[in-house]
């Protein structure tokens, strides 16, 4: 007999076939996300989890209600929404999908800098609007690019940065031992928010990280700060962000992630000139998602199968 297991939304070709050579798969086909009730229902009887949507909350609650469940896999890196502990108590094996989305996710960062910085955006608008007129930005070369979270996708941006001819400074929680090679040199978290032209934001959110950017750290920041937040968007305070922008604590704000998401049409960061939103798109290119897919089905199967993960988050866990 095939194991049941619920898949939160359509995914691509290849993984999803190889999902059903081996389970009888409950797919949401409905627009926008699974409702939480039916999800429930879902998982009444399912042995697997596996979320292809942002924000499927997994908790204490989704865990009690699905007994027979022997593995979750998510398809992405961050994995805010999983109560990992709760996982691990149960003895389920929780996979997420690091490494896969390093290349693609540092590309819109640093791409989403850089058209902040020359204004391409605003260019492109001009022109479609009929107006043949140059827009200003400023230099990349010879600024000082502060990342804050320089792990994979942190360095795959300063290598990026370099290449454009920035100087890189960064904050973690630890100094990493090889940043020499990188050519980045480790700061103070004020020392970032004092020195950087510009800054980009890669924390993952926890407890620590969430509002980690507010009224203080805009007001420390320069006045002609570029600010990229492509992490997770309750990692800054919208509303102090709104402010730092609307009263030119710093120049201009470019975020793939934000608090709400997604954020509404008629919300006040739009009205701004001085700001550029893509809609969490980080990973979305066909390879990279593919392979997130992939992995995130192979992910599953193993932890149906006992095995261990390919990229397991709670690798210790007693499976049950
Ligand atoms: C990730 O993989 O965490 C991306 O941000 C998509 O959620």
């Amino acid at each position: 007999m095939k194991y049941k297991v619920v898949l939160t939304g359509e995914t691509w070709p290849a993984p999803f076939a190889k999902l059903k050579e081996h389970c009888d798969v409950q797919l949401w086909e409905g627009s926008g996300p699974i409702p939480r009730e039916l999800l429930l229902e879902y998982l009444q009887d399912a042995d697997g989890l596996l979320s292809v949507s942002h924000g499927i909350k997994v908790d204490e609650e989704l865990l009690s209600a699905a007994p027979k469940l022997r593995v979750v896999s998510q398809s992405g890196v961050g994995y805010d929404n999983i109560d990992v502990a709760a996982c691990t108590k149960k003895g389920i094996p929780f996979g997420n999908t690091p490494g896969v989305l390093v290349e693609a996710t540092a590309d819109l960062t640093f791409g989403i800098l850089l058209s902040a910085m020359r204004q391409i955006h605003l260019g492109w608008n001009l022109v479609k609007s009929g107006q043949w007129r140059e827009v200003m930005g400023t230099d990349l070369y010879g600024k000082t690019l502060g990342i804050y979270g320089l792990g994979d996708i942190g360095t795959a941006v300063a290598k990026r940065a370099k290449a454009s001819g920035m100087n890189i400074i960064y904050h973690n929680r630890n100094r990493k031992q090889d940043d020499d090679q990188l050519g980045a040199r480790y700061v103070s978290f004020d020392g970032l928010l004092d020195e950087a032209d510009c800054i980009v934001v890669l924390v993952p959110l926890s407890d620590q990280s969430r509002g980690m950017f507010g009224k203080e750290q805009f007001k420390r920041m320069k006045a002609t700060a570029y600010f990229v937040n492509a992490s997770r968007g309750p990692v800054v305070n919208t509303d102090d962000l709104y402010d730092a922008l609307k009263n030119r604590k710093i120049a201009y704000a470019a975020l793939d992630v934000t608090d709400p998401e997604p954020l509404p049409g008629d919300h006040p960061l739009l009205s701004l000139p001085n700001i550029l939103v893509t809609p969490h798109i980080g990973s979305a290119t066909v390879e990279t998602r593919n392979r997130m897919a992939m992995l995130a089905v192979d992910n599953l199967l193993a932890g149906l199968a006992k095995k261990p993960l390919l990229t397991c988050v709670n690798p210790s866990v007693n499976y049950k």
